[in-house]
Order: structure tokens, then sequence, then C-alpha cells
């Protein structure tokens, strides 16, 4: 096949930012995607409803012109959310909450120290019917990093799923067979995030060679038998799974850093990766599933309208853009070849 068209599709887990920008995050997601899952850790994050509108609108000015593109809201939780922000943020146009763990990651030192604390507002976003998405690592120091995601399976996920069979869970950006298959195994009200740098890369591609801090986000890379377990699942066109790009922008000096940054800035490329990572699976008949029906269709929103085609033809990431802040950042794959490439929307 040389060329393929998918009902418009929708990123269900990224990263905007704020400020000047967004005048390139927001563009470059518009361009393909109709909505997005915007991540609530800004500095300060984004805590109640008042703020989350006052994101909201921030990234519609950011639109470029002509676009219809549509934010979807979040709220970050943290030990002192309470009913009565679920409540507010719900009616304000909210559609989920975002559970990380205390220091999980970029921004997310405000975050919750113990779940338990938050059943009170998970069970207000059970009668909300708002959804919970979970960035599920532990984060305690002597946890070596490979193993936070299957241990916070073990100690945290499993007994929330149980305890909230009426709440709809998205366990984010998967990394592990474990998680895949807790997913799988699981209840309809459980769903999953894949990143196209966890379906492309392993470790290998982290540390081989020296180290790459393009490729370093969070859950960090895991090993070959991890990759090949989520890859796997997609090419089986699970329903469970959808696309959630987690495309998170750090500028250069950031990343090229002796303490870099997590997060691999892929907006620029993402429907292209996904597209030649089905396309390497001999699975492009479930790309528009991953795409464009199984995020809407868990998330209870409606499937959206008109299409994108994406041909079998050659073009290169650049090395590096100039964001409007004057900085530069990498994207990710910076200087590689795609092999498919949007050829309108
Ligand atoms: O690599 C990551 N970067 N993982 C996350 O969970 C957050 C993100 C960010 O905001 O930079
Ligand atoms: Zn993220």
């Amino acid at each position: 096949m040389n060329k393929i068209t998918i009902q418009t599709p929708d990123d269900w887990h990224l990263h905007f930012r704020d400020g000047l920008m967004l005048k390139e995050t927001v563009p470059a997601t518009a361009r393909c995607f109709k909505r997005a899952i915007v991540m609530p850790n800004l500095v300060p994050p984004v805590t109640n409803a008042k703020m989350a509108m006052e994101y909201s609108q921030r990234i519609l000015e950011a639109r470029p012109d002509g676009s219809d593109f549509e934010p979807l809201m979040t709220l970050y939780l943290t030990d002192k959310t309470t009913r009565q922000d679920i409540i507010d943020a719900k009616q304000a146009g909210v559609i989920a909450a975002k559970l990380y763990p205390a220091g999980a990651t970029t921004n997310s030192d405000a975050a919750v120290k113990g779940v338990m604390q938050l059943y009170p507002v998970f069970e207000e976003m059970t009668a909300q019917d708002m959804l919970l998405l979970i960035h599920g690592e532990v984060t305690e120091s002597h946890i070596d990093i490979f193993d936070r995601e299957k241990v916070f399976i073990d100690q945290q996920m499993t007994r929330i799923v149980d305890d909230f069979p009426q709440l709809r869970i998205v366990f984010e950006h998967i990394t592990t067979k474990d998680a895949a298959d807790f997913v799988e195994a699981g209840p309809e009200n459980l769903a999953a995030t894949i990143t196209p740098q966890h379906l492309m890369l392993n470790r290998n591609d982290l540390l081989v060679g020296g180290i790459r801090p393009h490729n370093y986000c969070l859950p960090v890379l895991k090993r070959q038998t991890h990759q090949a377990a989520l890859r796997d699942v997609v090419a089986r066109g699970h329903k469970r799974f959808f696309l959630g790009t987690d495309s998170a922008p750090h500028e250069k000096h950031l990343k090229e850093n002796s303490c870099g940054c997590a997060g691999c800035y892929s907006a620029w490329s993402a429907i292209e990766l996904y597209t030649q990572v089905f396309d390497e699976l001999n699975a492009l008949e479930h790309l528009e599933g991953f795409a464009s029906h199984n995020g809407p269709d868990f998330y209870g929103l409606p499937r959206n309208e008109g299409s994108i085609t994406l041909v079998k033809e050659d073009w290169q990431i650049p090395e590096q853009i100039k964001l409007p802040t004057g900085n530069d950042i990498v994207p990710f794959h910076a200087g590689q070849t795609v092999h498919w490439k949007l050829a309108s929307s």
C-alpha cells in the first residue's frame, strides 16, 4: 500500500507548554490532529477549572488561521484537590484529571504523595464521569528506574482499577509488556496510550554508542522484549489502546545538558511515524482504529469528521527548529528519513 486515508485523528496525550512556546507547539499538532488531551504539568500546574479555562483560551489563540483544532483540558491532581474542584472542573468542560506520582516527571513535584488520600476525589470523578489519566510509575528512590512501571502496577494500579470499576482510567504512555498485558486482561473501563518512541525504540537506542538525550523520556525506554509487546498489541488492533504522542518539548540546551530533561518533541512527525510502524507491522488496517476511533470511543466523544491522507514518500525531519523564544529545539528523530508523509488534511 502506498497511500492511506484515515478519519481525522486525535492525540490523547500531549504537552503544549505555555506562553511563546504555544506558537510553535499548537500549529505542529493542529496540522493533522483535530483534538488533543492537553497535559496540565505547567509551572504552576493547572489545578482548577479557572486555570484550565484560561490555559485553553491561550491555546485557542495560538491556533493557525482557520484551524478548528480543539484542546481537551485536564486537571492536575494534588494532595489538596477537593471534590468541589472536580465538580467545578467538569462544569467548566474539563474532561479528565491527571495523576502524577510526586517527582515522577517534568514539573510533578506538586503531585500526589499518597494515592489512597485521593479516593474521595476518584469517587467524585466517577460521579461526574470524568476520566482518570495515570502516569504509572512509582518514585521511591530505591526502585530501579526500569522497574518503576511494573512496581506501580503491582502496588497501586491493580488496586485503583479494582476499587473503581465505574471510573474510566487511562494508563498513559505504557512502556512494558507488563502494562500491555495488564490493560489487555483488564476491564472495559481501562485503556492505554502508546507513544511513537516506545513503539520505535528500546533502551539500546538511548544508551548504545553514546548517550542520546533526545531519546530520553519518561517512562524511560525499556528492553526490546517490551517494545515488541507494545508493537504486538497495536498490530492486533486491540480497541483499548490508542494514540497518545506524549510530545513533550524541551529546548535543545535543556536536553543536551549534564542533567537533561525528559521528553521527546514528536509533534512534527508523530502521525507519519505511527504510520511507518503500522506499515512495518503489516497492520495498516489497524492504524485508523488506533489513531482515530479507539480514543474517542473510550472517552465517549464523537469520532471526528473529515480525513487525512498519508502517502509512502521519503522526507527528512529537520535537525533543529527555531522556537519563537529564539532558542533551538531538536525534534524527535531529527535528521532522519521518514517513509510516510502527510499529503492532505
Ligand atoms: O518524558 C516525559 N516528558 N514524560 C512525561 O511524563 C512528562 C514529559 C514532560 O512534560 O516533559
Ligand atoms: Zn506526558
